[in-house]
């Protein structure tokens, strides 16, 4: 199916969707069983069986998840509050992928783009639906996660977003706030946002070590990235130093510039800290900014609360540790007005973390 006739189903789709938010309010048990607030909704759960199924390796918090949730990142930020820049969550990374992969900011993205559009073609959903649900389920896969809402009905995308709207680790503190407050977060919504790099790794920051990990727990949702930016660092993981990468606390762990440079920063600092061991914190910060994020630049009153389609993560309750043989003395705190947790450290050896797999 072409493009523009695939956007015409996907239009008429989205009309339904559009009614049924006007008129359905109570809950319905849909043909599938499932309980949801609105019959809108049922047309969701067969999708997400799928996506677990043909993209999360069977509900697994691994590379396609976390990849997921990038994804919907680096869709959503093409937005300004200003207007002139592209449509916010709208999936245009999906199917205007030929332009948007071209983006630097956008490298390691194609493997996701790839992996999702015969999902998503399979899923009768439009592309920003279809990549903002496909970051809720792959997020609700890892334990400690919050469970992400799921706002239902954005429109095709109609044109590509333009390049420089995601932030680069390179780049400095103030052209990363400036850039998120363009696209209308404050730092206590990025610092939230930056929770989910407790899920990631990187692939082309050094290509030559594909899936290194940003924290030594990258298959649970804690804070535990937190504190692993706060350790001094010692070696780099791979090829020497690349650019956007500091030096790493832990072998195998890759330690980003822009996040070590949030952490240290007066505007940011504190905000870092805060997040260091309380799960509960991370958790309504980090769910309250993904749900501005996926639904920038849409309609909103024209969209159905399909949050109860998505996955009810598995809990994670910590407390977190410190990685064997690291203790309070390695930390660079950079907000001495807020008291540092007291942590205790996993016994034995320092670690080696191991690269995600299938990256
Ligand atoms: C200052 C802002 C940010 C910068 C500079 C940044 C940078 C990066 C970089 C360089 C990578 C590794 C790419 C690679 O080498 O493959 C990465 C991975 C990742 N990022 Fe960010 N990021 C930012 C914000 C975010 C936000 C807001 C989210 C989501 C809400 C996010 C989610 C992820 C995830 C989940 C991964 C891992 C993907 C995987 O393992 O496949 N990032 N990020």
């Amino acid at each position: 199916m072409t493009f523009a006739r695939l956007s015409a189903v996907l239009t008429l789709a989205l009309g339904a969707v559009q009614s049924a938010n006007a008129a359905i309010t109570k809950s319905v048990r849909c043909a599938s069983g499932h309980v949801t607030a609105n019959a809108a909704c049922c047309a969701l759960f067969p999708v997400v069986d799928l996506l677990q199924s043909s993209l999360f390796d069977g509900a697994e918090c691994g590379e396609e998840a976390h990849s997921a949730l990038r994804l919907s990142f680096h869709d959503a930020i093409g937005f300004s509050i200003h207007g002139g820049k592209g449509g916010g969550a709208d999936g245009s990374i999906l199917v205007f992928n030929a332009t948007e992969l071209k983006f630097h900011a956008n490298g390691g993205i194609d493997d996701i783009t790839a992996g999702q559009f015969p999902v998503f073609q399979q899923s009768g959903l439009t592309p920003g639906d279809f990549v903002h649900l496909a970051a809720a389920v792959g997020t609700a896969n890892c334990p400690g996660a919050p469970r992400l809402e799921f706002m239902f009905g954005r429109p095709p995308p109609k044109a590509p977003a333009p390049d420089l709207t995601v932030p680069e680790p390179t780049d400095s503190v103030t052209k990363i706030l400036e850039r998120f407050a363009d696209a209308g977060f404050a730092p206590p919504e990025i610092v939230a946002l930056l929770s989910s790099h407790t899920i990631a790794a990187a692939d082309v920051v050094d290509v030559t070590i594909p899936g290194t990990p940003f924290d030594s727990t990258v298959g649970t949702f804690d804070t535990q990235v937190f504190l692993e930016v706060l350790l001094k660092g010692k070696s780099f993981p791979g090829n020497g130093s690349q650019p956007g990468e500091v030096l790493s606390p832990l072998r195998g762990e890759m330690r980003l510039q822009s996040d070590f440079e949030l952490s240290q920063d007066p505007r940011t600092a504190c905000l870092w800290q805060a997040m260091v061991n309380d799960q509960t914190r991370m958790q309504t910060q980090f769910k309250a900014a993904m749900a501005k994020l996926q639904v920038l630049g849409q309609d909103v009153k024209r969209m159905v609360d399909c949050s109860d389609v998505v996955p009810v993560p598995a809990t994670f309750k910590g407390p977190i540790k410190f990685p064997a043989t690291f203790s309070q003395r390695d930390v660079q705190q950079a907000c001495p007005e807020l008291r540092f947790p007291t942590l205790q450290t996993v016994a034995g050896p320092a670690p080696t973390i191991p690269p995600v797999p299938g990256s």
